[in-house]
């Protein structure tokens, strides 16, 4: 009886070490969520930017996009904004970047995204961003070896200096560069 009872605790005690093994495993993963720009835009204000629509593919010599809108921006897209038209309030764009690689299987030359690079956010709060016409900024860079993101910049001021200032080229499309795609 004795021997019996002691058997069960060891098997419990195994059972256990596992889920404990398993949770610390799960915490030496990064939580991007909780990162933060220099001037206080939380990552997690972007929670499910993953999932939001295109409003355009785009690419560059070094790398393949996407560009994704929350429901709030691509119904505005939809109205007229952008063209003319400011966005309101609530807009959310997100760019997802990527180096380019080729797609091994196709019979044609096809380019797909390899690692991904970084992820570029631009929120519309008129309130919030007074001195950026409205605008916050936030990118994180991707780390694809370490698998970890880091925000990009310094300082509260950043989002004015590193990027609304070459945003203001497209004013007249309300500081945004890429237009919606027709599908
Ligand atoms: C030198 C000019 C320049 C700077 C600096 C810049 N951007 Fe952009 N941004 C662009 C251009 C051009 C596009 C369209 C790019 C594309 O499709 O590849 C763009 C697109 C974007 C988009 C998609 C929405 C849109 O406007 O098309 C986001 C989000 C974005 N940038 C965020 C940022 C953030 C955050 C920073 C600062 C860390 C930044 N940008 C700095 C030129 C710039």
């Amino acid at each position: 009886m004795f021997r019996q009872l002691n058997l069960a605790y060891v098997v419990i005690l195994a059972m256990l070490s596992g889920v404990v093994g398993v949770a610390i495993a799960a915490q030496g993963a990064q939580d991007r969520f909780t990162l933060k720009s220099p001037n206080g835009i939380v990552f997690s204000e972007f929670r499910g930017y993953d999932g939001w629509q295109a409003v355009a593919p785009s690419a560059t010599d070094d790398g393949i996009k996407a560009i994704l809108a929350n429901p709030v921006m691509i119904n505005a897209y939809r109205s007229g904004s952008g063209a003319g038209k400011p966005f309101p309030d609530g807009s959310m764009i997100a760019k997802i970047e990527w180096a380019k690689t080729p797609n091994a299987d196709s019979p044609y030359d096809v380019t797909v995204p390899g690692a991904l690079k970084s992820v570029s956010f631009i929120e519309k709060d008129s309130r919030r961003f007074k001195d950026t016409d409205g605008w916050g900024y936030a990118q994180f860079k991707y780390d694809a070896a370490a698998k970890t993101f880091t925000p990009t910049g310094q300082g509260a001021g950043f989002g004015k200096t590193e990027c609304h200032t070459c945003h203001t080229g497209v004013k007249a499309a309300d500081f945004i560069f890429t237009h919606y795609a027709p599908r």
